[in-house]
């Protein structure tokens, strides 16, 4: 596929969800176990969470939009000697991979999407998840004070996208790390089956 010009331009930069390390509470998750078997994670970024999969013995796999993203995320993971997969592609049509994983991560992605595309994004994760696998979601929260970032994203809106077939374990209050505040951005991580 083409690569995505304005995701792109982006890593051009340094942008503030690029730590140059996983998330806290998705080492916290991994730590816990729950990184296993076939794992991916959508909009991978620079591979920061496919790298802490596989470093846990997932057999893990990033997909990001940007190229650039992709290009580093390589890098990184030949640099660190770390055995994991990154394709360029959209992950509104996960169905294109034509596969199924145990596990997807989400990290800062679904809160990306417009009220339309919200929808084609969860019919496309349901595409690529087994049954009774498990989906980790963290996004901006409707915590957070200000304007700046990305939409703010409420309990009640997850609960009204995860309807049909997902089961909603928790959602519960996290924080985002960002390159730009110490105190990091109010989140929400949310753990979903599906169903
Ligand atoms: C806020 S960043 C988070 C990146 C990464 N998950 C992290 O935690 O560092 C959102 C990511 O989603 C990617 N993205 C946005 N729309 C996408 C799409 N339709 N398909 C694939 N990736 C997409 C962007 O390129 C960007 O890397």
């Amino acid at each position: 596929m083409a690569q995505h010009p304005s995701w792109n331009s982006v890593y051009e930069g340094s942008p503030p969800w690029d730590i140059g390390r996983p998330q806290p509470d998705f080492v916290r998750l991994a730590d816990a176990g729950k990184f296993h078997g076939h794992m991916l994670d959508v909009g991978c970024g620079t591979g920061e969470h496919v790298m802490l999969a596989a470093s846990h013995g997932a057999e893990a796999m990033g997909v990001d939009v940007a190229e650039l993203a992709i290009e580093r995320a390589r890098a990184k993971a030949q640099q660190r000697g770390i055995s994991a997969m990154f394709e360029l592609g959209d992950v509104l049509h996960l169905d294109r991979l034509r596969r199924q994983f145990d596990v997807i991560t989400d990290s800062g992605v679904f809160h990306v999407f417009d009220d339309e595309e919200r929808p084609v994004y969860v019919n496309s994760l349901r595409s690529a998840l087994r049954p009774g696998g498990m989906y980790y979601l963290m996004c901006f929260s409707d915590r957070q004070p200000g304007d700046w970032g990305p939409r703010r994203v409420s309990q009640a809106e997850l609960r009204a996208a995860f309807v049909d077939g997902w089961s909603i374990r928790s959602i519960d209050p996290a924080v985002f790390a960002v390159t730009i505040d110490d105190n990091g951005a109010q989140a929400w991580l949310a753990t979903i089956e599906r169903l």
